[in-house]
């Protein structure tokens, strides 16, 4: 048996989970700041990183607490890298330094990204439930987040190949820019899909770019064509962002606000909005499906706990679908230290000089 301790702090959740054998994970603690955050409208970058080193300290003790764990029982402390904020991941990197050097214990740094691939490894014991079977490789792995949207060709631990990426804005941050001009607030995507419900998906004919250019993703023009539909049917931009006392995002009622359009059309923007990046994620993962003989897909990142994505892809792709629950999606520690477990395994182990890499990518580790 072998406990790693995750260290999590890329963005804006300070985060500490004790995992064992890669898979199981005994205590999962996440301390949110998106409350934070909320009244800027997204993550303010120093405010993230002092309020990591309030909480990155208690967050520790409380997975080691929940994991019944004591520090001679952990194999290895794993601390997330890159990508991410650099004064985030300073903070993360530094206490597991300390740790692993005050417990004398190895230390692995950890790609942000491969973290996220790798909450598909993760189970919760269930006394009279085997373990899930693990991913089979090679494997077709889909990464959508605020910062990502990565379609990679996965053929064993640690060994990637980028098939496309975004070329512009990622689809978490599409969601995230789209919800702020529509006056959904903050964090983008859950707003959105709740908006989006009772909607009419093919109430406006929104853009679907690079359908047949390859594997990489845009979603700049997109967001550009919600926001001009939005203006032209009345939205009031600027009314809508303007700071309330308690909630400073909050959608005015209609009768406050008479030239904001109506709940429906706002339902059916969103849902509009949503089904035009699904389609785009699940059409190149079906091709790519196809052309590579992919037998699994994994969805892994934020935007893989959106429902209608989740959905569209098991019944469009011809492959076992996988996605970690929505839990495991957004950021979280658990995952950092399933990936440093494979990672350890392999033998890759940090020196001291283990540095953060805020513009990591994925492709460069295979
Ligand atoms: O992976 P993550 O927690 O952080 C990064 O590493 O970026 O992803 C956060 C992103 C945000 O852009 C958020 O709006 C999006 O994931 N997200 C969603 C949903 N839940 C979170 N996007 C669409 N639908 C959701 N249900
Ligand atoms: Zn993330």
């Amino acid at each position: 048996m072998r406990a790693i301790l995750g260290i999590e702090t890329s963005c804006d959740e300070t985060a500490a989970s004790v995992v064992v054998d890669g898979r199981e994970i005994r205590s999962n603690v996440v301390a949110s700041q998106v409350d934070i955050h909320r009244p800027f409208g997204g993550v303010f970058p120093e405010v993230a990183s002092r309020q990591h080193v309030l909480d990155i300290v208690p967050v520790i003790q409380q997975a080691m607490i929940e994991a019944k764990a004591t520090w001679d029982s952990l194999d290895a402390i794993a601390v997330t890298r890159g990508p991410g904020l650099v004064g985030s991941l300073l903070v993360g990197a530094n206490v597991a330094k300390t740790i692993a050097w005050a417990r004398a214990l190895p230390l692995v740094g950890v790609n942000h990204l491969e973290a996220h691939l790798y909450a598909n490894w993760l189970y919760t014991e269930r006394p009279g439930f085997p373990p899930p079977e693990q991913p089979v490789f090679p494997l077709l792995c889909l990464i959508v987040s605020g910062g990502h949207s990565d379609l990679l060709w996965m053929s064993d631990h640690g060994k990637y190949r980028v098939l496309g990426r975004t070329v512009d804005d990622a689809a978490g941050e599409a969601f995230d820019k789209v919800a702020r001009l529509l006056g959904l607030g903050y964090p983008g995507g859950p707003a959105i899909q709740k908006a989006a419900v009772g909607g009419d998906a093919r109430a406006f004919d929104l853009p679907r770019a690079m359908w047949n250019e390859g594997y990489d993703f845009s979603f700049s023009g997109l967001k550009t064509a919600v926001l001009h539909l939005a203006q032209g049917r009345g939205a009031a931009l600027k009314g809508r962002q303007a700071k309330g006392k308690d909630s400073p995002w909050k959608r005015p009622a209609a009768s406050e606000s008479p030239d904001l359009p109506s709940d429906l059309l706002l339902a059916d923007l969103a849902a509009s909005f949503q089904a035009a990046v699904v389609d785009v994620l699940v059409e190149k993962t079906r091709r790519a499906t196809e052309e590579y003989g992919a037998r699994e897909v994994l969805l892994a990142g934020g935007v893989a706990s959106n429902a209608l994505l989740r959905q569209e892809m098991i019944a469009r792709v011809k492959a076992s679908v996988r996605f970690p629950p929505p839990a495991l999606c957004t950021d979280n520690a658990a995952m950092v230290a399933a990936a440093g477990y494979f990672r350890r395994v392999a033998g890759d182990v940090a020196m001291w000089n283990l540095d953060v890499e805020p513009g990591a990518r994925l492709d460069e580790m295979a």
